[in-house]
């Protein structure tokens, strides 16, 4: 049994369009998804179980996390937890959840409220989770949390505004591993930093993930830190999984658009130069016809153009949405 599966998951939002029109926006349409971390990886932990999501601006990425870290419910779909059907729970049925999924976000140091200490912040989820805990217990948890972090255990009375933008990133990532998940979902959690702080959080998410048992799944535009950090990679367009790849076979997907992607990405090679890929996403309020890929693949054939392609295993541990797959 698996920790999270997602089947057939959609989810369209409503927005006002003049005075009394709405427009459906279709942000996510249709992922089938298993996150494949089996009740048992408590003791097999490593990268291995680690998984990124990628895709261009708009194509869903973030809208997906909301919906299997269950911030938001889906339109139509199911979502399991350990087998358990969780997409219609309220909130206060969904406690089990919320101590084995976290879900961090780019902007996480914005979330943390200016007028609470760093003790009153990571206080908060101790007292949700381990409310038979004392005082001194809590704040004990929080020192050690901190340092686990690398974070001064000393500071637990400062605020967030003393601490730097990568340190605020950690004590966001305190917050959210406090409760020993099972699965973090970092979305965009290492953009908008420098690359050396980008790499140590990195560093931090792989020492944390083995300390703790926990796995990932990394939201990301960036395709090195994916490969860096997980063995699958979920490709996503358009609200849709188009690819699903071992990242060790990083040379070998066959989405158009997964190759695309990869020939995009800048790399220190001098004899490398990236081509990026012609023309927009699709507007998600009008998704073509067929393939949502069409409009921008070279390859395509007319059958592209009036179906949708289901996403079928190609080989072992290798999926794809693809006529010509
Ligand atoms: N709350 C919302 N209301 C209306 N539309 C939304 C909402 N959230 C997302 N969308 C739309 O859904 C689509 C997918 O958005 P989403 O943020 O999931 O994309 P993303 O892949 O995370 O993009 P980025 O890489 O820029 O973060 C976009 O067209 C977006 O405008
Ligand atoms: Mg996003």
């Amino acid at each position: 049994m698996s920790l999270l599966c997602g089947q057939k998951l959609i989810k369209n939002y409503y927005v006002s369009k003049g005075w009394w029109q709405k427009e459906e926006v279709q942000a996510v349409r249709g992922v089938d998804l298993d996150l494949g971390l089996e009740l048992n990886h408590l003791s097999c932990n490593d990268r291995n179980n680690n998984i990124g999501l990628v895709g261009e601006s708009g194509s869903g990425k973030s809208t997906l996390a909301r919906l299997i870290s269950r911030l938001e419910k889906p339109s139509r779909g199911s979502l399991h937890f350990r087998g358990k059907e969780i997409s219609n729970l309220p909130e206060k049925e969904l406690l089990f959840f919320r101590k084995r999924v976290q879900i961090i976000f780019q902007d996480a140091a914005a979330s943390l409220n200016p007028r609470h200490s760093v003790e009153k912040i990571l206080s908060e989820p101790v007292r949700n989770f381990y409310p038979e805990f004392s005082r001194s217990e809590r704040r004990e948890k929080i020192i050690e949390i901190m340092e686990q972090v690398g974070l001064s255990g000393k500071d637990y009375r400062c605020f967030p505004h003393e601490f730097s933008g990568g340190q605020k990133r950690r004590l966001a990532i305190a917050r959210a591993v406090i409760v020993y998940p099972s699965l973090l979902i970092c979305d965009e959690a290492t953009s908008g930093l420098d690359v050396s702080l980008q790499g140590q959080l990195l560093n931090l998410f792989l020492e944390l993930g083995e300390k703790f048992a926990m796995n990932y799944l990394l939201v990301s535009h960036d395709l090195p830190a994916v490969r860096y950090l997980c063995s699958r990679i979920l490709v996503m367009y358009a609200g849709m999984i188009v690819e699903d790849f071992s990242a060790k076979e990083q040379h070998s997907p066959v989405h158009p658009y997964t190759r695309a992607l990869l020939k995009s990405e800048p790399s220190l090679d001098s004899s490398f130069s990236p081509q990026f890929l012609p023309g927009e996403p699709p507007d998600p309020s009008a998704h073509p016809t067929g393939c949502s890929f069409h409009p921008r693949c070279f390859e395509r054939r007319d059958i592209c153009m009036e179906a949708i392609p289901e996403l079928k295993e190609t080989s072992e541990r290798h999926r794809v949405a693809c006529h010509l797959a």
